[in-house]
C-alpha cells in the first residue's frame, strides 16, 4: 500500500468488546506468532476487557503488540464504584483507551462533552485516547452525517489534543457490527471531511498528524479496499479481532 511520506503511522486496533475470558489469551499467543516473522508497517493494539489488560500486557506486550482499555471514567480516582480510570489502565499496562464509542453513548448518554472529558483523562494519565464519532442511519438518511460528525469532533476532542495523544475513529453506528459498511466514497469523503475539521482546529501539520480510523464491519474481504482509501489510516475492529487468524488477515493490507 502506497501512502504519503507526511502520513501518520496507520493503526490497527482490536476491539473485543466484553468478550473473553483468560484462555482468549491463545488468540494474542497466536497473534504475536503471526506478527513476528512479518512485521506490517502500522502499530497493533488489542483492548480486551478490563480484566484482561493487566495479564496480556505482562505477557505479550513487549512483544510488538500494545494493549489499551475500552473506557475510563474522568476522574482520577473516587467513589465511582464500577469505574475504572485511566491511571489504572496505564497502571495495568495499558497504553490506550477507547472513549466514546457508540455503545457507551447509545447505553450509558455519554454525550461530547463526557467523551471530551474522558479523552483528557486519557492524556492527565499519558495514555493515548481513540475518540469514537459516527452518525446514525437516520441522521445519515436526512443528509447529516458530515454536519453529525464534525460536531462530535469539535466537541468530544479537548483543547490539547495532538496527534500523538489522540486518534479519532469513524464508526458509523449503523455499521457496527451490522456487516454493512459504508461506499469506498462515503468513507473517503467522510474521512477528509474529519481531516479538515482537525486541521482547521489544530494547524495543517498537527491536524495532518491525527490517525483517523475506520471501523465497522471491517473484516479480511473489505479490509485491503478500505485501509487504502486516502486519510484511512487505520481501523478500529471489532467481531473480526477476537480471532488471531481474522485480525492477522486484516493486518495484511499492511504487508507489501
Ligand atoms: P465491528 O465493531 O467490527 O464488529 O463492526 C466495530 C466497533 O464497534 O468498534
Amino acid at each position: 500500500m502506497t501512502r504519503s511520506p507526511n502520513a501518520p503511522r496507520p493503526l490497527a486496533a482490536g476491539n473485543w468488546k466484553m468478550n473473553g475470558l483468560f484462555p482468549a489469551g491463545a488468540e494474542v499467543e497466536s497473534l504475536v506468532g503471526r506478527v513476528k516473522t512479518d512485521t506490517p508497517a502500522c502499530d497493533i493494539l488489542i483492548c480486551p476487557p478490563a480484566t484482561l489488560i493487566r495479564p496480556f500486557a505482562g505477557a505479550w506486550g513487549q512483544r510488538g503488540i500494545a494493549f489499551g482499555g475500552q473506557d475510563c471514567h474522568f476522574a482520577e480516582k473516587g467513589a465511582h464504584t464500577g469505574d475504572i480510570s485511566a491511571e489504572m489502565i496505564k497502571d495495568a499496562g495499558g497504553d490506550y483507551v477507547i472513549v466514546g464509542h457508540s455503545e457507551r453513548r447509545t447505553f450509558y448518554g455519554e454525550g461530547d462533552e463526557m467523551v471530551s472529558h474522558k479523552a483528557a483523562a486519557a492524556h492527565r494519565a499519558g495514555i493515548i485516547a481513540i475518540v469514537c464519532v459516527g452518525e446514525t442511519l437516520e441522521e445519515r438518511d436526512a443528509g447529516k452525517a458530515i454536519d453529525i460528525v464534525s460536531q462530535q469532533v469539535d466537541f468530544s476532542l479537548p483543547t490539547l489534543s495532538t496527534g500523538a495523544n489522540t486518534v479519532v475513529a469513524y464508526e458509523p453506528v449503523w455499521a457496527i457490527g451490522t456487516g454493512r459498511t459504508p461506499s469506498n466514497e462515503d468513507i473517503a469523503t467522510m474521512h477528509a471531511a474529519i481531516r479538515s475539521r482537525l486541521t482547521a482546529r489544530f494547524g495543517a501539520g498537527e491536524g495532518g498528524q491525527f490517525r483517523i480510523l475506520y471501523g465497522g464491519s471491517v473484516k479480511p474481504a473489505n479490509a485491503k479496499e478500505i485501509l487504502g482509501l486516502p486519510d484511512v489510516d487505520g481501523a478500529l475492529v471489532g467481531g473480526a479481532s477476537l480471532l488471531a487468524r481474522d485480525f492477522d488477515a486484516i493486518l495484511d493490507a499492511y504487508r507489501g
